[in-house]
């Protein structure tokens, strides 16, 4: 399709393409029978949410299955349903899912995918920007629990995403802001995608037009993928102002949406960072800079409880040893392990 861009996520033999640009949507069809994963598929399983209100043609029979809407939806009754009703509509292995929706539903949709006869290929149509630049690209699927965010789930490569960049402007602003967070966090990975599409931006990705902002998100999440796609390391750097950005969230009562919560956790993460002496003040308005060029506060909200942040922090599923933050420093972004609370405690202060 001309003007659509294609990025590839390179894992060996189950390498795929994202392609990315206005209308995007509509190369399912082709795309599922050019696919190796896909392309002997007799019907497909359209996972999607009522309020998404995107339609797609599979080109083969397919069924739509609809989970509610929200993020209340990411649970393990979902994925029984889904399942289920897969094995009603008769789907088989050889079938395929497909996903068309923001995170929730990729989450959702890919999960069930992983799981249903063991593994069936999923295809996602991501519809969000936080679906676009996350959530759909590099196989992380999963559920929520009542004890926190993704904590049952499995890494399921798709086979294919389209990041149709048309639906975007019938997203409602709250939920555009909701992906910007995580874009403004690629400004930071550091990697030679990220220093090519930078330069290319003129250091500022929010320079770009839509689609090639997408598409540099998508480059440079694929690159730290295939480097590490179970994040034993470097994957991990994908949570860059994630620590706290979880904690607000699970914390509850500030009303943000992911990516708001994201960008907080930017600006706290410098500040950490700062107060370690890995980065200096240059570094910490840089990312006050990026975050300000997406319109994002990076204020704390006045009434968060330190102890209770602290607490939750102990909690994150990447707290194997003691606290761990994926900071920045002279070289760029680490994971460092046992980050001292009083550090922690000070930088909320200093918020
Ligand atoms: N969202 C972070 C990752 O996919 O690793």
């Amino acid at each position: 399709m001309s003007g659509t861009i294609r990025v590839d996520v390179p894992l060996g033999d189950r390498s795929y393409p994202v392609l990315v640009g206005a209308g995007a949507r509509h190369e399912l069809a082709p795309v599922l029978r050019e696919s190796k994963l896909t392309a002997g598929a007799q019907r497909a399983a359209v996972v999607t949410q009522p309020g998404i209100g995107v339609d797609v043609d599979p080109g083969i029979p397919f069924e739509i299955f609809e989970i509610p809407d929200g993020e209340q939806a990411k649970e393990l009754a979902s994925i029984g349903e889904l399942c289920s009703g897969f094995a009603r509509f008769g789907l088989t292995r050889r079938d395929v899912v497909v996903g068309v929706g923001g995170g929730v539903v990729t989450d959702v949709a890919g999960f069930a995918a992983a799981v249903y006869h063991r593994g069936v290929a999923v295809v996602h149509v991501a519809t969000t920007l936080l679906g676009q630049i996350d959530a759909a690209v590099g196989g992380k699927t999963g559920v929520n629990l009542a004890e926190g965010k993704n904590l049952v789930g499995a890494f399921w490569q798709p086979a294919a995403v389209l990041c149709d960049t048309e639906v975007l402007d019938t997203l409602p602003e709250r939920e555009l802001r909701a992906g910007l967070g995580e874009l403004a966090k690629y400004h930071f990975i550091g990697s030679p995608a990220a220093q090519r599409w930078l330069a290319k931006s003129g250091g500022n990705l929010a320079e770009l037009p839509i689609d090639e902002r997408v598409a540099a998100c998508v480059a440079i999440k694929a690159e730290v993928v295939s480097s590490d796609e179970t994040e034993s390391g470097r994957r991990a750097l994908l949570n860059y102002g994630h620590t706290l950005g979880h904690a607000l969230e699970i914390a509850g009562r500030f009303d943000l949406r992911h990516g708001e919560a994201v960008a907080i956790g930017l600006r706290y993460a410098a500040e950490v960072a700062r107060l370690l002496g890995r980065i200096g003040d240059d570094r910490v308005a840089e990312h006050e800079l990026v975050l300000d060029a997406y319109g994002l506060s990076w204020k704390l909200p006045p009434d968060v409880d330190h102890d209770e942040i602290i607490e939750l922090f102990g909690r994150d599923k990447k707290a194997a040893d003691g606290i761990t933050f994926v900071l920045d420093g002279p070289d760029g972004l680490e994971a460092v392990p046992g980050v001292d609370p009083g550090v922690l405690r000070s930088a909320l202060e200093r918020m």
